[in-house]
């Protein structure tokens, strides 16, 4: 231990986002002693780290950021410098459907693990800090023009949002109140590997393997902008290192995308890639009920922190889909696991009335 020259506790480390952030720190950090903590909820997976499980520099720790006694433990045993905190409830229909466990996570969760970064680091702030992951969707949703930057006001809309909202006004709080040092970044919609199957783009592919019906809420003219998960975990990287303490960075990748275009987009890839004739996949397309509350469009203004500190994003979408297609064909088995248990009682509940 007594090697390492930083120790950094990646909060939500087995999902998404955390998992191809674990893997960066990792592999480009070997000097930098990595403690992925994560509940494994049914979004957390640890088959997305099986490459670094075995790393000198790495280790996961299964708990709760809620539990305080535990983090106390943890805080304790490693005494870290640095929190990346990215474990959340991230799921806006799952929000629609169960607003106070999003409460529970996103809230209660990040403020009690404020506290306990506040409990172990008291007196001693220098050279820390608190880096909390969040989200575009704090924003609320944009007309047909214009772009979210860091000055527009919070306007949540979800449940989902306005806890993560809430999240960011208690990170900011604790900065201001007590000088806790932190910095925040609010991203854009992320695609990739090992994306769970209930969003849009991996669901989508899931079911145009499977045939079965493409659930577009409303007319599918919701407008996302889309990145590269990669490119978010390499923009966290940068602001980990750079970003200027108390402040705030947008990350988007300047890729506007309707959802329908994006679905008829993955029919092609897909038809051609499954051997099916042109235009097969694409009758599977079911418009169904639209999400309640749905915000029409987010699109991120992301040039303080290209300005700043140099980071743009560096893959063209189409590229990134295919990439993404040839991942979710080639990794049935991941898919498999994952969509067993919690996510088929889900699915009908989700989709059965629409
Ligand atoms: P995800 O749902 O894939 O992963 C969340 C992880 O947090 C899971 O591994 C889960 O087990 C863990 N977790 C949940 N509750 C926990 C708890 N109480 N204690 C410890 N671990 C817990 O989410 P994601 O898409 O990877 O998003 C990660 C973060 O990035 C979230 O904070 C989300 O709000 C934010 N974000 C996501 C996107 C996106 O497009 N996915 C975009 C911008 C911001
Ligand atoms: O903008 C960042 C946010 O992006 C993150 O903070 C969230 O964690 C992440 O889940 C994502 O939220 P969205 O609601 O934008 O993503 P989702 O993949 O759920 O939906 C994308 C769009 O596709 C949205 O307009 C709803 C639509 N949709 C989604 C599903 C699951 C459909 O039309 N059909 C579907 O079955």
């Amino acid at each position: 231990m007594a090697d390492f020259t930083k120790k950094i506790l990646i909060t939500g480390g087995a999902g998404f986002i955390g998992s191809h952030l674990v893997r960066l720190f990792v592999k480009k950090y070997p000097h930098y002693f990595i403690v992925n903590l994560d509940a494994l909820t049914y979004a957390g997976n640890l088959e997305n780290l099986r490459d670094v499980a075995s790393f000198p520099n790495y280790e996961f720790e299964r708990g709760d950021i809620n539990n305080e006694k535990e983090m106390a433990r943890l805080f304790e045993r490693h005494q870290f410098d640095g929190v990346i905190h990215l474990a959340a409830e991230s799921h806006v229909d799952r929000s629609i459907l169960d607003p106070l466990s999003f409460a529970r996570t996103n809230v209660l969760g990040t403020s009690s693990l404020l506290n306990s970064c506040m409990n172990s680091w008291r007196g001693d702030l220098k050279g820390k800090l608190f880096y909390h992951v969040s989200t575009d969707e704090v924003y609320g949703s944009l007309g047909k023009e214009g772009f979210f930057t860091e000055e527009t006001a919070y306007d949540p809309r979800s449940p989902y949002s306005a806890s993560k909202a809430s999240s960011d006004h208690f990170v900011m709080a604790y900065h201001h109140t007590y000088g806790l040092p932190v910095i925040i970044s609010n991203c854009s919609n992320n695609y990739g590997s090992h994306h769970f199957p209930e969003k849009l783009i991996p669901l989508m592919i899931n079911n145009i393997k499977n045939n079965k019906p493409l659930p577009v809420y409303g007319k599918g003219e919701n407008v996302r902008d889309w990145l590269w998960v990669e490119d978010h975990a390499k923009a966290i990287d940068i602001i980990f290192h750079k970003g200027k303490i108390g402040d705030r960075y947008n990350i988007g990748g300047y890729n506007e995308w309707k959802n329908i275009d994006i679905i008829n987009l993955l029919c092609r890839i897909m038809d051609k890639k499954l051997g099916r004739k042109e235009g097969e996949s694409a009758k599977l397309i079911t418009f169904v009920k639209d999400r309640q509350g749905h915000d029409l469009r987010y699109a991120i203004d992301a040039s303080k922190l290209n300005r700043e500190l140099g980071w743009k994003p560096s893959l063209q979408f189409e590229e990134g889909l295919e990439k993404t297609v040839d991942w979710y064909l080639e990794n049935e088995e991941w898919v498999k696991h994952v969509t067993s248990g919690d996510y088929r009682h889900y699915y009908d509940q989700q989709y059965e009335k629409r």
